[in-house]
């Protein structure tokens, strides 16, 4: 196939069936839902990982039910890529703010009293609407030329323009960067943070992609498609949130900036992991994990026990989708999210629950699938008086914690 980013061609690394979209979640356990195929796949040109088929986005964002989590990783996550972003000077107090992708607004509730306004767009119209009900102005609209345009006219360019976990979601990154070269104040930057490659390659984080996930972006394939559209990386930041992040920052490529040494560094490691040894032992992770947790789970039915798993998570859809385990093996899906509590996760049919339930009726295991807030999960368990459920961890290898 062809790479949406160089227009090379791309070879397949990883194919992991058919699947229904990871956020669509059922109402009733006879809701019937179309599966798409999930097959990743590689250019060596610019090294761009992506996926081969793309779904509409109105397939996607119908029904929406990711709203970010109460969460102390998220938080601390905020306070430091905050911190990072105002020692940089890429926020000051004169900064107009714009997040793409913005959410319920939690991100920009953070910033707001370091900087001199803020807005949001997102294109969930329940998630827009909790924004604004929050306070956080936000327009419910998709990123795109015509809307860095509108929103240019109404606000002004735009000092600083933040997109977290969200370019990843558009089949074509020039489309978004072509906004961005909009509405970016002459000497603005853009903020783009997005799962990184080296960490879902390293850390055989299969259950990354899911039909959202259209891109699993690197240096070289984010600074291929920023060059494409008149931008330039300048410098990155590095996290651990969501197994492994990066946030590239980039501005317009005639001012000439200086390329912060921060870019070579984390390059020259990069394309150690970015090799094609490196993404075939990906690809037979897949298997082993598959083989593995099916074990796992066998024995441990066998034993008479019980399994619920913990994030109903987009991530966690591929995973169970993937490896096959449904609701004969999973009791219930415990999570935090309202919306999505009494629904049914698609294609394993389990059953959401709240986590006091969970906690009231505790299982012999939990599958975590929510394994990115590994720690904050297991610890919140213990704090709330339940030290008998065992933890199955399934990345970067799987494992058991107690
Ligand atoms: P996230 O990791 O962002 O998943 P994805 O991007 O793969 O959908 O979502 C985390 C999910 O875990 C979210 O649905 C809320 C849930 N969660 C809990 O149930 N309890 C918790 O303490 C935390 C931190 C998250």
């Amino acid at each position: 196939m062809t790479c949406r980013i160089c227009n090379n061609s791309t070879y397949m690394v990883l194919d992991l069936g058919s699947t229904p979209p990871a956020n669509s979640f059922l109402s009733s356990i006879e809701d019937k839902i179309e599966n798409f195929p999930l097959v990743l796949e590689y250019c060596s040109s610019c090294s761009n990982l992506q996926l081969r088929d793309c779904l509409d986005s109105d397939k996607l964002y119908k029904n929406y039910y990711y709203v970010t989590p109460k969460s102390q990783t998220l938080d601390s996550h905020y306070s430091f890529f905050t911190n990072f972003l105002l020692a940089k000077n890429y926020l000051n107090s004169e900064s107009s703010v714009v997040e793409v992708g913005s959410n319920i607004g939690d991100f920009l509730q953070h910033i707001k009293p370091y900087v001199r306004s803020i807005i949001g767009i997102d294109p969930a119209e329940n998630i827009a609407a909790k924004a604004n009900s929050l306070g956080i102005e936000t327009i419910c609209d998709f990123f795109s030329t015509a809307a860095a345009d509108n929103i240019k006219k109404k606000y002004g360019s735009a000092d600083t323009i933040i997109a977290r976990h969200c370019f990843a979601h558009n089949a074509s990154p020039h489309d978004l960067l072509q906004g961005v070269k909009l509405l970016m104040a002459p000497d603005g930057h853009v903020i783009i943070e997005n799962a990184y490659a080296v960490n879902t390659i390293e850390g055989n984080e299969i259950d990354q992609i899911y039909h959202e996930h259209m891109f699993y972006y690197s240096i070289q394939s984010m600074s291929k498609a920023l060059e494409l559209n008149g931008l330039v990386l300048v410098d990155l930041f590095i996290s651990q949130v969501h197994g492994g992040s990066i946030s590239f920052v980039a501005t317009h490529a005639e001012n000439n900036p200086t390329v912060l040494d921060s870019v070579a560094d984390y390059l020259s490691y990069e394309k150690t992991v970015l090799t094609k040894s490196k993404l075939l032992d990906f690809a037979s992770s897949a298997s082993k994990i598959k083989i593995e947790l099916n074990a796992l789970v066998k024995n441990i039915l066998n034993e008479g026990k019980t399994i619920y798993s913990y994030g109903a998570t987009a991530k966690g859809n591929t995973l169970l989708n993937f490896i096959g385990l449904n609701n004969e093996s999973i009791t219930y899906c415990v999570d935090s999210t309202e919306i999505k509590q009494g629904k049914f996760l698609p294609g394993s049919k389990i059953k959401i629950i709240n986590e006091e339930e969970g906690l009231n009726n505790p299982p012999d295991y939990f599958l975590l699938t929510a394994w990115n807030y590994r720690d904050e999960i297991i610890s919140k368990t213990r704090e709330s008086g339940n030290y008998s459920s065992a933890f199955i961890v399934p990345f970067p290898e799987l494992k058991i914690m107690r």
